[in-house]
């Protein structure tokens, strides 16, 4: 892959937050607990610390490497003509938009968001067509402000359509539902879809079926896409239409 240049900010940056400044107290029982030769204290309070360490540093390697490299090879995995119109639904600051539209000739690479920086730092489509600039790739990047339930686009208007950890941030399961509804109506025939997140990932699947797509399958992505933890991993639905 090559190197990014562009700024893509940490996502949900409040969560490793969280765990770093709930690791503080813990560190300062258990130095004091050490210090007052209580070796429970200092082994329970170490042992808890550490793992919110480690927890925050999952989430950190992920949103800053780990998911950069695991979509260069997804995407690298669908040979792309390089003439595709592709979308990325909830595409954020561009970590997944701007691989895919590196990989694009003719093509174009379509973001939409609502830009939430809640759940990007830094999130705004100014910052997205900055890092498009940084990359190289800004002719062949389109970016829209949207809802990913009411996607503005006409019916069978994208070849593939990408989606990393945004559908889960709506809150409602009729509005994720909605919002995979609305993938399948502007994927062409034959057009691919891949939909990594680390929830709900199941329900995406089942909507992927009932609306008559095929090869629908699901796969881990590994330790690289962990949020925090193994009961955070991420997880891709693939589908054609
Ligand atoms: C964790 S970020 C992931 C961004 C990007 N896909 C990435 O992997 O870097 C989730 C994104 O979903 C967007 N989002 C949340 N709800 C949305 C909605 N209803 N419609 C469109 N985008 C939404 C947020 O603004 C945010 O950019």
């Amino acid at each position: 892959m090559k190197a990014r240049r562009g700024e893509y900010g940490f996502d949900a940056p409040y969560v490793p937050a969280l765990m770093l400044l709930g690791s503080l107290p813990l560190w300062f029982g258990a130095v004091r607990s050490l210090m007052r030769s209580e070796l429970v204290g200092f082994v329970t309070m170490g042992v808890s610390a550490a793992f919110l360490v480690f927890c925050a540093g999952t989430f950190i390697f992920t949103t800053r490497t780990g998911k950069f490299r695991v979509w260069d090879e997804l995407l690298a995995g669908l040979s792309l003509r390089g003439d595709e119109r592709v979308l990325d639904v909830g595409c954020g600051r561009g970590a997944v938009l701007l691989l895919a539209a590196e990989r694009l000739t003719t093509g174009k690479a379509t973001g939409i968001d609502l830009w939430s920086a809640t759940d990007q730092s830094g999130n705004a489509l100014q910052a997205t067509q900055q890092n498009a600039a940084a990359e190289g790739v800004s002719e062949r990047v389109e970016l829209h402000t949207g809802d990913m339930r009411k996607l503005p686009f006409a019916d069978a208007s994208f070849e593939l359509i990408v989606s990393s950890l945004a559908i889960h941030n709506v809150p409602d399961a009729a509005g994720r539902a909605q919002a995979v509804q609305e993938i399948v109506r502007v994927l062409r025939p034959g057009g691919r879809v891949l939909l990594a997140d680390f929830k709900y990932v199941a329900d995406y699947s089942k909507t992927l079926k009932e609306a008559g797509l095929h090869e629908v399958t699901t796969r881990g992505l590994g330790v690289r896409f962990w949020y925090g933890g193994p009961w955070a991993a991420t997880s891709v639905v693939t589908a054609r239409r």
